[in-house]
């Protein structure tokens, strides 16, 4: 058996032996990034790296990020997908590319000093060209040499093997890694392009040597930049012999914990089971990303917006199938402390949360019960003009009713209707529900979509004036003022500080003065890497709850600021225009959010 925490030490002392510089993991919550809620990949707090900024670590880095994708949401319970996933990342920021690359991948897979994997239970796939960039003959003479046969190297499309994290932003073609999950030993033949069910993904290369800037334009970028991410949870599941990310320490005692509280058994195999064995893993699942949403240092709670309405979304599915599992009441605790256990070697931040953990699991879990007894209530109060209609058919409209208006979720209305002998038109209802979900869809594919931070001069020019910002509301409101968030887009700047109280017009006023005489004076922008020490002994401004690596770049506008930052900035301020606050109002308790553009 090897263990979570031992395969991420390995992955990191093995490139580590290769030179990589071990940086820490981000946040799930992006800062700067208006096109997502989460981290949706490793590579994705290091978008400015790799389009050209220097990293403070060197081109060499090594590291283990958190990452949320809701978008697989529907594949969540099959054997290898998850709502919240760790990857193993390397990257060569215009170091090594294919040829060291993949090198280092096989290696590190199947030596016996690392993994020891059976060479002849892996396959591979590359990209087979388009009118973007040209078949990958490169990769796969790499492949080739390391002695992999030519039947277990598959050429496939754009779909499958070019990998971008949003619709602009560096990208390219990139070489995936498969394990065998069928019966026995893989036919000689059997490859990813032949026979898709029977090999698991487990590390994804991407070669990013161009960037992309709008649908119709990809360009070079003036480096190859490689990027990996291998699937923690996935390869935990292959080197253990098991068939499913379920069966793994990673989530066997949470779904314990579940076991004990509803009474149920887990995973009997068989067919009538497969309903109940589904509903184990979802709520496995959702309880732990909700964990690790809630335990994040950047402070998501359950609401309607953002990522703390998907927060709630997880959650309370949970809870609907808990309720499958005869679990009626709160039962999240117990999966939750499971939880903390298993991540918080690697993800201290949950222990040290835990406590906000609990109490938001709890008020969720209360108001969701609430939700639903104020649904069972209205459902009795129509229930007798129900039960008079011959038919016996509850109309696709009143149980429409009972979702939109309380949360009602349809499923319990089937089981109450099912239970007074009626039955519901499901068709209306479903015809009622799809007009309203392409109500809401332009909203929703906007957040779940995955992106990147844009780097135009107008997102940059706004992102040097957030900095202007900071340090006007220190200088304004006290230097107990700190960033909450910061959300940036080519429009206009947001920014989320903690303040108790709402600001007076004067003091809008002053901090607008202040920004604008930064701008006027023309400041230099100047970029120093430095220890994290000397950064904090210099005065320089850092995230709350942020994690920094041991040497950091520190920006500093003139002799106005200093802030710890990854950039891209402006080389100085003059460029900047005018600066108008539009708003400021309550973001939640304690904190307050300006909205400002440059005019
Ligand atoms: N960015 C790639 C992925 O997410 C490799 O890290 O798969």
């Amino acid at each position: 058996m090897i263990s979570p925490d031992t395969l991420r030490q390995k992955y990191l002392d093995f490139f580590k032996s290769k030179n990589h510089a071990v940086i820490s993991g981000k946040s799930l919550i992006p800062e700067n990034d208006p096109t997502v809620l989460f981290t949706t990949a490793g590579m994705h707090p290091l978008v400015p790296y790799l389009l050209g900024e220097a990293h403070p670590a060197g081109k060499r880095l090594v590291n283990y990020q958190k990452c949320i994708r809701t978008g697989d949401i529907d594949e969540v319970g099959d054997a290898s997908h998850l709502t919240c996933f760790e990857m193993l990342g390397n990257w060569s920021l215009g170091d090594y590319f294919k040829k060291e690359s993949i090198a280092y991948s096989w290696e590190f897979l199947v030596s016996d000093k690392w993994l020891a994997l059976d060479p002849k239970k892996l396959s591979v796939t590359v990209f087979m060209g388009d009118e973007n960039a040209p078949k990958d003959e490169e990769s796969a003479a790499c492949w080739r040499n390391i002695g992999i046969p030519e039947e277990k190297i598959a050429w496939l499309p754009a779909s499958d093997n070019w990998w971008a994290a949003g619709p602009t932003g560096p990208c390219g073609p990139d070489t995936e890694i498969f394990y065998w999950v069928g019966e026995g030993m893989p036919p000689a033949a059997s490859n990813k392009g032949n026979d898709p069910d029977s090999w698991m993904e487990i590390w994804n290369n991407v070669f990013m040597e161009y960037n992309r800037i709008d649908a119709k334009t990809l360009v070079k970028l003036p480096m190859q930049n490689v990027d990996t991410g291998m699937g923690l949870e996935r390869t935990i599941t292959i080197l253990n012999g098991k068939k499913s990310v379920y069966d793994t320490e990673s989530f066997k005692p949470i779904i314990a914990a579940l076991e004990a509280i509803s009474g149920i058994a887990y995973g009997s195999d068989k067919d009538k089971d497969k309903d109940k064995d589904l509903s184990f893993r979802i709520i496995a699942d959702h309880v732990r990303s909700a964990v690790m949403i809630l335990g994040d240092p950047k402070g998501v709670v359950p609401s309607n917006v953002g990522a703390g309405y998907v927060l709630r979304r997880l959650i309370r599915r949970a809870m609907r199938h808990g309720r499958k599992l005869a679990m009626e009441g709160s039962f999240l605790r117990k999966p939750a402390e499971a939880v903390i256990a298993i991540l918080s070697s690697a993800y201290p931040e949950l222990e040290d949360n835990s406590q906000k953990i609990m109490e938001e699991l709890a008020r969720e879990e209360a108001k969701f019960l609430e939700t639903l007894q104020k649904g069972e209530h209205e459902f009795e109060k129509m229930l007798p003009n129900l039960l008079k209609n011959p038919q016996k058919i509850m109309s696709g409209r009143l149980a429409f009713k009972l979702y939109d208006t309380y949360g009602f979720p349809i499923e319990l209305t089937l089981e109450l209707a099912a239970e007074n002998g009626l039955s519901v038109n499901r068709e209306e209802f479903d015809e009622a529900f799809k007009k309203h979900q392409e109500l809401s869809r332009a909203g929703a594919e906007q957040v779940f979509k995955g992106g990147l931070a844009d780097q135009s001069e107008m997102t940059v020019k706004y992102h040097t004036t957030t900095h202007l910002l900071h340090k006007a509301l220190r200088m304004v409101l006290g230097e107990r003022v700190e960033q909450k968030g910061s959300n940036i887009n080519a429009e206009r700047l947001r920014f989320d500080f903690s303040h108790p109280e709402p600001m007076s017009p004067e003091e809008i006023a002053r901090v607008e003065a202040i920004v604008n005489e930064q701008i006027q004076r023309d400041l230099p922008v100047k970029m120093e890497i430095m220890s994290l020490e000397e950064a904090k002994a210099s005065g320089a401004m850092a995230l709350f709850g942020e994690k920094y690596e041991d040497s950091v770049k520190v920006y500093s506008v003139g002799d106005f600021s200093k802030e710890l930052c990854g950039g891209p900035h402006v080389g100085h301020t003059g460029i900047l225009g005018h600066f108008v606050i539009k708003k400021e109002q309550s973001s939640s308790a304690g904190v307050r959010r300006i909205r400002a553009v440059l005019e």
